[in-house]
């Protein structure tokens, strides 16, 4: 049987980084609601429990805490910023308010190794982000570090295996952060690294199956990364039982119809109905500027061509989406109940309460690279799981102003030279995304002898981790001269390109 640590949820932004810091070590984890019967614990057969942190203080009436009996069940546990707190007062120590309220980056000076702190040096700067302490250690506890603020901010209790961190060690800020987990996993709870994503394939399957039972399954597919590798996943499970559904809503980029077509032949061979509805949103968006109302319209137009396509199917019950974790509101209420978290992706928002269906998200703990490797264990072509995101209304967002079929022709062409150009240059996969702007402005040029009065695209390229900041990409000359000739020479309607040199923020990484 594979190895399990529970991460025991109070609440914090952090816990399902923590469980994924624990999976990156290929151990399997599982974040249960703080309250979590100890009957359940034990049937787990945990080899260490983490008390995640949290927004609350122990100091509070109603504070929560875990069952008191986790204490005897002679398993390792780590406690995280609240979680070393409850440690310290469960257990007879005392904690403190506002007397060493410390946020964002600390030093932190190592006393003792112990354990955790096996290897790593004696100074780190780590992140912090709580207003209590622990001024008094509990009995059978000693203090392995101190910050500025606290005495006491790293504790254990060897002849129990108990730890404590008053910082996060999950967070990329802390230094060591997830040499400091490993230690925990596999000096104290002596982990062996027995699980890896064809684990988490199994057990996924298995659950999907289990849910789904005989019912049918329906999948708004947008050759993405996330609908795909859900789709691949599903589809393991319960074969042609998922009908995925692919709505062409003429705002695409150059073949990616073809391509999607082409991903489901290769490596999903499912059932895929195409609806080609691109004339439809067209006409919806005539004449519309605006860029929150075109989302508008495109959103409201998918609804009804998606809803038009089920209806044909007779009876389904689930709607499955490939939301991820980041895509989930962070943090997980105290009352531990996930179901009012879902925040509803851009494409398919209100659908699952208009139709009636149950969620189906088999990817909502996962984080984007995670759900890259788990592609990958589901054999998904590189090429599908390295692509840059694409925005829900897709080119629509990326015509400015009012969209007509000729300026998204001129776009496409565009586009799919700049891409093809990084491709050959190897920058496509240095980038988090790079795409061509059609501007709404005409300007003059000279061709052959010719005067030409046409429309100029802008190029967009940026760097980042997450989209919440970016950066513009410093493209080779050579890539951007070459761009800019092949734009301008072969696609007709498009005689000047420009280069986006701004950031996020305060631009946006789109422009509309
Ligand atoms: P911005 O332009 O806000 O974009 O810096 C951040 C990231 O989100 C993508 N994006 C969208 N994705 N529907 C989507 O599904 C949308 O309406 C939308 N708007 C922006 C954008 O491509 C970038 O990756």
């Amino acid at each position: 049987m594979t190895q399990t640590v529970i991460v025991l949820d109070f609440g914090s932004q952090y816990t399902q980084v923590i469980a994924r810091r624990i999976r990156e070590a290929n151990v399997y984890s599982k974040v249960l609601p703080f309250n979590t019967s100890i009957n359940v614990i034990r049937k787990l057969n945990p080899v260490g429990i983490v008390l995640s942190g949290g927004p609350a203080s122990v100091l509070v009436k109603g504070a929560p805490k875990p069952k008191q009996e986790i204490f005897s069940l002679g398993i390792p546990i780590l406690g995280i910023c609240y979680g070393l707190q409850l440690m310290g007062t469960m257990l007879g120590g005392q904690v403190k308010s506002s007397t060493c309220r410390e946020y964002g980056r600390g030093k932190l000076n190592i006393l003792s190794k112990g354990s955790l702190f096996k290897g790593i040096p004696s100074k780190l700067t780590v992140w912090n982000s709580h207003g209590d302490c622990l001024v008094k250690l509990p009995k059978g506890f000693k203090s392995l570090a101190q910050t500025e603020n606290s005495d006491f901010a790293s504790i254990e209790n060897t002849a129990k295996n108990f730890y404590g961190l008053q910082f996060h060690p999950e967070v990329e800020h802390s230094e060591k952060g997830k040499e400091i987990i490993r230690n925990f996993l596999f000096s104290v709870c002596k982990c062996t690294g027995d699980w890896d994503m064809e684990d988490f394939t199994i057990s996924a399957v298995g659950e999907i199956k289990k849910k789904v039972g005989k019912k049918k399954v329906i999948l708004g597919l947008s050759g993405g990364v996330d609908s795909s590798v859900a789709a691949a996943l599903i589809h393991r499970a319960i074969g042609d039982q998922l009908i995925c559904i692919f709505v062409d809503n003429g705002l695409l980029r150059l073949n990616e119809r073809e391509q999607v077509k082409e991903l489901f032949h290769n490596h999903i061979p499912g059932k895929l109905k195409i609806s080609l509805a691109g004339s439809l949103f067209l006409k919806k968006l005539k004449g519309v500027t605006e860029p929150e109302r075109k989302r508008k319209i495109i959103g409201k137009t998918f609804i009804e061509v998606f809803d038009k396509e089920v209806k044909k199917l007779g009876k389904v019950d689930f709607l499955a989406q490939g939301t991820l974790y980041p895509d989930v509101i962070e943090s997980v209420p105290i009352d531990g109940n996930p179901a009012s978290l879902i925040k509803s992706h851009h494409n398919v928002g209100g659908l699952p309460k208009k139709m009636k269906l149950s969620l189906l998200e088999p990817l909502r703990e996962l984080f984007k690279d995670e759900v890259r490797d788990l592609g990958r264990a589901l054999g998904l072509s590189e090429s599908v799981l390295m692509r840059h995101p694409f925005p829900g209304p897709g080119l629509g967002v990326r015509v400015i102003g009012s969209i007509t079929s000729r300026k998204l022709k001129v776009l496409r062409q565009a586009d799919s030279i700049f891409i093809e150009e990084l491709n050959n240059s190897n920058m496509y996969h240095k980038l988090w995304q790079a795409f061509c702007v059609f501007l709404p402005v005409r300007s003059v040029g000279v061709m052959g002898d010719e005067r030409t009065y046409e429309n100029v695209i802008s190029l967009r390229a940026v760097t980042s981790s997450d989209a919440m900041t970016a950066d513009w990409a410093q493209l080779p000359d050579k890539l951007l001269r070459k761009v800019s000739n092949r734009i301008i020479n072969e696609v007709k309607g498009a005689n000047r390109v420009v280069y986006d040199i701004s950031s996020k923020p305060p631009s946006t990484i789109e422009w509309e």
